[in-house]
C-alpha cells in the first residue's frame, strides 16, 4: 500500500501533518515538550501576544462545564519582545511551523507586532480579533466587519511576506460577513472558532463561578458549532481555513476538514490528555487509510450536503 501523504498547505506554508496546537492552550511549548518531541506537530500556535506584557484577568478564571471548559484568562503573556527574545529561539529548535498569535488595542498595535514577528521569522501570524475575555479591542474587531477589515489591512501592510491568518469569533450573527471583510482586506487564511461566550453560576453563593462573570466556552461541546461555521465560511470565501473547536480525536478533525478546513487545531483536549494532538493525527491517518485516500488533504471540502 502506498504511504499516506500527511502534508497539507495553509496560506502557502507546508505543514508535515494537519494537526496544530491551538493558541493559549499550549503556552510556548516548554511544558508539553517534556512529554514528546514537538517536531511531531504540524504546527504550534503560541500563546496570544500583546504589544506589552499582560497579567491577565483575576482568578478564578477557568471552570469546568459539561463537555468543556469556560475560561477568562485574558491574554496573560510576557509581551511580543520577550516572546521573540526568550521563547521563539526555544520553539525554533523543533522541525515544525511556528504561528504567532497577536491581539491589539488598536490597528496600529497589530501592525507593530506584525512587523516585529515577521522580522523575527515566524512562519505565520494569526491575528486574533476574537478574544471574548478582554475589554479593549479583541472581540470588538471580530464582530464588526469594518473594524475586522481595518485590522486585517494594517496587519498585511506590516507583515511583509509572512502570511496573515485572521482568527474569527463565533460570537456573531453571521460569521461569513466577517470572513468576507477579512478576505477582501487581504487575509491569506482564516482560523475559527475562538471560544463561545458563556457563564456559570454557583447556586449556593449566587456568584458567577468566574471572577470576570463570563468566559469563553471551548472543548467537545463546541465542535458542532465549529463544523457548521467552517462549512459556512468555506462556502463564502476562497481562503484556506484552520478549523478548531472541540477537536479531541481523528474523527473530529476529519469533520472539520470535510467541512472545508485545510488543517485543524487541538486546544482544550490537551488539558485532559497532553498527547491529544498526536492521537488526533494518528486517528486522522487511520481514517484516511480506511477510506483509501493517498493524501489526507483529499478530505478537505469533501462533505456531500444533502
Ligand atoms: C485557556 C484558553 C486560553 C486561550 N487563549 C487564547 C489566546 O491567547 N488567543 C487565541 O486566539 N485563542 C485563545 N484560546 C482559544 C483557542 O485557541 C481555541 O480557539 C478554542 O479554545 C477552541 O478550541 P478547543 O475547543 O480545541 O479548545 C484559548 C482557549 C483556552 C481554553
Amino acid at each position: 500500500m502506498p504511504e499516506l501523504d500527511m502534508t497539507v498547505t495553509l496560506a502557502g506554508v507546508t505543514l508535515k501533518n494537519p494537526v496544530v496546537v491551538a493558541s493559549g492552550t499550549f503556552g510556548f511549548g516548554r511544558e508539553y515538550g517534556q512529554f514528546y518531541d514537538l517536531s511531531e506537530l504540524g504546527g504550534i500556535c503560541a500563546k496570544g501576544l500583546t504589544l506589552h506584557r499582560r497579567e491577565g484577568n483575576p482568578t478564578p478564571r477557568i471552570a469546568e462545564t459539561p463537555m468543556g471548559i469556560l475560561n477568562s484568562v485574558g491574554l496573560q503573556n510576557p509581551g511580543v519582545d520577550a516572546f521573540i527574545k526568550e521563547e521563539l529561539p526555544f520553539l525554533r529548535q523543533f522541525d515544525t511551523k511556528i504561528i504567532a498569535n497577536i491581539s491589539g488595542n488598536t490597528p496600529e498595535e497589530y501592525g507593530i507586532m506584525c512587523e516585529k514577528l515577521a522580522d523575527a521569522g515566524v512562519d505565520l501570524i494569526e491575528v486574533n480579533i476574537s478574544c471574548p475575555n478582554v475589554k479593549a479591542g479583541g472581540m470588538a474587531y471580530g464582530t464588526r466587519p469594518d473594524l475586522a477589515a481595518e485590522v486585517t489591512a494594517e496587519a498585511k501592510r506590516h507583515a511583509g511576506r509572512t502570511p496573515v491568518m485572521v482568527k474569527l469569533s463565533p460570537n456573531v450573527t453571521d460569521i461569513t460577513v466577517i470572513a468576507r471583510a477579512a478576505a477582501d482586506a487581504g487575509a491569506d487564511a482564516l482560523s475559527l472558532i475562538n471560544t463561545i461566550r458563556g457563564m456559570r453560576i454557583d447556586v449556593n453563593s449566587h456568584r458567577p463561578v468566574l471572577k470576570m462573570n463570563t468566559g469563553g466556552l471551548s472543548g467537545p461541546a463546541v465542535l458542532p458549532v465549529a463544523v457548521r461555521m467552517v462549512w459556512e465560511v468555506c462556502q463564502a470565501v476562497d481562503l484556506p481555513v484552520l478549523g478548531m473547536g472541540g477537536v479531541a480525536k481523528g474523527e473530529d478533525a476529519a469533520q472539520l476538514m470535510l467541512a472545508g478546513a485545510s488543517a485543524v487545531a487541538v486546544g482544550t483536549a490537551m488539558f485532559a490528555d497532553p498527547y491529544a494532538p498526536l492521537h488526533v493525527r494518528d486517528g486522522l491517518a487511520d481514517l484516511a487509510r480506511r477510506q483509501g485516500l493517498d493524501a489526507v488533504a483529499q478530505l478537505t471540502g469533501g462533505v456531500k450536503p444533502w
